[in-house]
């Protein structure tokens, strides 16, 4: 590993790190390879982590620096990032604001999953249709806050914007300290891409740290040509916010794979129901229909039919969002309907 060490930026504890990794042994031993699972699943402080809190670290370090009072973001009706977003504001003192688009539309009378936990936080939600600019909702809140003499920090969906995206140039540093001082080389790290913001910081971190893994991230959603490119945009961006400028991450460094979609963002597909069952009956261990559900159908797909070298040692990141599983049917699918 490079000399390079990881600067010292406002950040805040809402978390617990490190994250256990530990081994699949199951796993391994069904499709013969050595495959770790990161437990970014765990990073509190609820008992719902996930890869937000990583970003969440720096963004309300950052809010706190800056002098803000009120946070706002964005997300879908059963957004992770949302949910953890309020927690984070509640934790630091800040209001929480949300704008939730319906995709999947939520019963008032019977709130589920994270859009439960978002009222018992007593954050501000609104609830906007699906097709609509978040934005044009939120500008007039921003400004009538703002005349009353608050600031407002306006976080973009996900988390990821330079700030944000620093917390996984650290998890990848963390998550390589863990590898060494087990002896081990990371082959390959697969996770699940969405905004994007989880794959850049990992991608930051891998060349921030001069390493050689092959990280896959799996989209959730079907995305555009362009995506790669802006996911190495956010990446730089965040090296360039850790003062790091003469490190550059290009779309070349990072694979994609939208192949496990399915039908599309939060609809369950058939895979990712079996890859959520195997890692359950075999592991003891939760994933989400949404999110790692769809990125682990994606890796065990590619253990299966052999598609890395032999004697690969494989990584996935479990970035949470298993409050889904609590969601309305629409979202969680056939899951448990069979014994
Ligand atoms: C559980 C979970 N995993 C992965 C992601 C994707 O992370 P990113 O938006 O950083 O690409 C999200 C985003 O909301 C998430 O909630």
């Amino acid at each position: 590993m490079s000399k390079r060490t990881f600067p010292e930026l406002p950040r805040t504890s809402i978390g617990f790190f490190p994250t256990p990794l530990h081994r699949l042994d199951r796993i391994s031993e069904q499709t013969g390879y050595d495959v770790w699972i990161k437990r970014d699943d765990f990073t509190g402080r609820n008992l719902y982590g996930g890869n937000k809190i990583r970003k969440l670290e720096f963004l309300m370090g950052y809010a706190l620096a800056q002098g803000y009072d009120y946070v706002i973001t964005y997300g879908a009706t059963q957004s992770n990032h949302a949910m953890q977003t309020i927690t984070a504001a509640r934790i630091c003192g800040l209001e929480p604001i949300v704008y939730l688009t319906s995709i999947v539309e939520p019963d008032p009378a019977d709130a589920r999953a994270n859009l439960l936990l978002d009222s018992i936080y007593g954050a501000e939600v609104h609830i906007i249709p699906e097709g609509s600019d978040p934005h044009s909702f939120s500008a007039p809140r921003i400004a009538e806050l703002e005349a009353q003499g608050h600031r407002v920090y306006d976080v973009p969906v996900g988390g990821s914007n330079e700030v944000g995206i620093c917390g996984y140039v650290n998890g990848y540093l963390e998550l390589l300290e863990q590898m060494k001082a087990m002896g081990k080389h990371m082959d390959y790290l697969f996770t699940t891409t969405g905004s994007g913001g989880t794959l850049a910081g990992l991608a930051a971190g891998r060349k921030f740290a001069d390493d050689d893994a092959v990280i896959t991230g799996f989209l959730v959603g079907l995305k555009d040509d362009h995506y790669k490119e802006r996911v190495a945009g956010l990446a730089n961006s965040a090296l360039d916010h850790m003062g790091a400028s003469d490190v550059r991450v290009s779309p070349d460094d990072f694979e994609t794979d939208d192949g496990y979609v399915g039908e599309g963002y939060e609809i369950p597909s058939a895979a990712g129901t079996a890859a959520i069952r195997r890692l359950a009956r075999y592991e003891g261990i939760l994933t989400d229909p949404v999110y790692s559900g769809k990125a682990l159908s994606g890796m065990l797909d590619y253990l299966d039919r052999k598609k890395l070298p032999e004697g690969s040692t494989v990584v996935f990141l479990h970035t949470g969002g298993t409050t889904a599983l609590f969601a309305e049917h629409a979202i969680v699918g056939p899951v448990g309907e069979e014994a």
